[in-house]
């Protein structure tokens, strides 16, 4: 069974490379913040303060979520949009540093890819915490001005300043909670994609997995 781990702060570049190793390598992807982005949807729609680590806690027991390449259902109602949107995007820093939320999301990561035979992970933790064992592991990093505008690029109803800001906010918080912090495993490959475009990226990754291997 094949597993590689993505890991990196926001506007790295994260899922671009995930996905597209995905599908040179014929495996399939898993967007790990997209269930982590759910729970904190979830608990806005419930009216739960994302802080309340008691509240949010009960929220993952019985949670259904289905986060798929194309889109996001939780509890039935498709989120696919909401979960990217600003009111998540500045909670999920905290709903993400709850033990709880964590347990149960890298429980249900573990057995997504038991049921799908092994796959591509990308997240904060997924080298370090939930896949220590995996093939290959990468952690991704970028100059913060770089990712704040590639993550402006992305979003055209925020500012720059908005979303530079927002992306030091939570890689601060990401970096420093107390479980599982995002860090990189002392087994990752480690890659500045500052001045890379996509397509170098990639290509870099692949020469470490091995052309052979990959390209077929
Ligand atoms: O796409 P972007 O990099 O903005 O963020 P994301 O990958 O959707 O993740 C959103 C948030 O979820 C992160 O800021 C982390 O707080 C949290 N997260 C996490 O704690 N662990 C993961 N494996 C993935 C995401």
């Amino acid at each position: 069974m094949r597993v590689i781990a993505i890991d990196g702060p926001a506007g790295s570049g994260k899922s671009t490379v995930a996905r597209a190793l995905a599908a040179r390598l014929g495996l399939e992807y898993l967007d790990t913040g997209a269930m982590y982005r759910s729970v904190t949807f979830a608990a806005l729609r419930r009216g739960v303060d994302p802080s309340e680590v008691e509240q949010v806690a009960r929220i993952v027991e019985d949670i259904e979520l289905e986060v798929r390449t194309d889109g996001v259902t939780v509890d039935g109602v498709d989120a696919t949009i909401e979960i990217r949107g600003p009111e998540v995007s500045r909670a999920v820093s905290i709903v993400a540093a709850n033990p709880a939320v964590r347990a149960e999301m890298v429980r249900r990561q573990r057995e997504w890819v038991a049921t799908h035979d092994g796959g591509v992970l990308e997240g904060r933790d997924i080298g370090t915490v939930v896949f220590p064992d995996a093939e290959l592991k990468v952690y991704l990093t970028a100059d913060p001005e770089v990712r704040a505008q590639r993550r402006s690029k992305e979003v055209t109803d925020l500012d720059y300043e908005t979303v530079a800001a927002d992306l030091a906010r939570r890689d601060a918080l990401d970096q420093g909670r107390e479980v599982s912090p995002l860090t990189e495993a002392a087994d990752a490959f480690l890659l500045d994609t500052t001045g890379m475009d996509v397509e170098q990226i990639i290509d870099t990754i692949a020469d470490v997995l091995g052309r052979g291997r990959i390209d077929g």
